[in-house]
């Protein structure tokens, strides 16, 4: 008996937000190799760019949006051009996403709290809608919300972030039976300690600058702590993520929807 390879993405587009950093990138670079065509959104339109740069060497079409998720007029129109450009959208990965600063509780400033909130809990809110619409008019699809294990556990001093990726694994458990008699899948993705990028570093050095009982005051140390709570004892690469995401869109996921994969190397 042949077997058909897996994780084939050709004939299907894939819209990503977040498009420009570490892991929309990845992530990009992962679909693209298995012969996607790509929409990326973000606000940062020069990355987005040089991501689009780098994606030609696969020769699929690839579509680039400046789209602040916080805004629903701004994602109505980026869907509506994507979707012009490149006729259809098949899987979208909600993967935009803002960490938040680091503080105790206590002193947990509210600017930064709404921020959080406005771009990971609204953000999402907006782009599952503006997909769910899109999806039930072709006849179904599949969304990957971006969550955290921060958003499972919630970790020190990332009040906020943690509650927000709690609110996308409970708006993805509701979209999930909300959508599925529309033959549209919606399942979340937990990373816990990924590297190197961005996130990695920011939250090693946010972390020892806090003061907290928690970590050291030194960032490297502070990393050593982390990579000692995680059963694998490394780091998870970006690709790593990247696999989880095309899992879930792939077909080998066909009955999988309302779940939360923790690529987290056993924390
Ligand atoms: N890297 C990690 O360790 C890690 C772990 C768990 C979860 N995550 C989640 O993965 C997602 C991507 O993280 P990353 O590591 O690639 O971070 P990153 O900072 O490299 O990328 C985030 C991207 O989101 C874009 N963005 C921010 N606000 C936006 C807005 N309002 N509208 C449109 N785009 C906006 C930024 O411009 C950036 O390109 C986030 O949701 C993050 O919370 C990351």
């Amino acid at each position: 008996m042949t077997r058909k390879a897996t994780y084939q993405f050709a004939g299907k587009t894939i819209l990503i937000t977040g498009g420009a950093g570490d892991i929309g990138k990845a992530t990009a670079h992962r679909f693209a190799a298995n012969g996607a065509s790509l929409a990326l959104l973000d606000l940062n339109e020069p990355k987005m760019t040089d991501v689009a740069e780098e994606l030609k060497a696969y020769n699929v079409p690839v579509g680039t949006f400046r789209c602040d998720v916080t805004s629903a007029d701004d994602v109505a129109k980026a869907f509506t051009s994507a979707i012009e450009q490149l006729g259809r959208i098949d899987y979208i990965f909600n993967n935009a996403g803002y960490q938040g600063i680091f503080a105790k509780t206590d002193e947990y400033p509210e600017d930064d709290f709404e921020k959080v909130i406005e771009i990971n809990v609204i953000g999402v809110f907006h782009i599952l809608k503006a997909a769910a619409q899109h999806l039930r008019d072709i006849g179904g699809g599949a969304i990957v919300n971006m969550a955290s294990y921060a958003g499972v556990v919630g970790p020190p001093n990332m009040l906020a972030y943690g509650a927000s990726k709690f609110a996308v694994i409970g708006m993805t458990q509701t979209a999930a039976k909300d959508l599925a008699p529309y033959n549209i899948r919606v399942n979340a993705l937990s990373p816990a300690l990924i590297g190197p990028g961005f996130m990695w570093t920011r939250q090693t050095q946010l972390q020892a600058a806090v003061g907290s009982q928690y970590f050291d005051a030194d960032p490297k140390v502070v990393e050593q702590q982390m990579i000692d709570s995680v059963a694998m004892r490394r780091l998870g690469s970006l690709e790593e993520v990247a696999n989880g995401v095309a899992f879930l869109m792939s077909e080998e996921a066909s009955y999988i929807t309302g779940f939360n994969l923790e690529v987290t190397g056993g924390l």
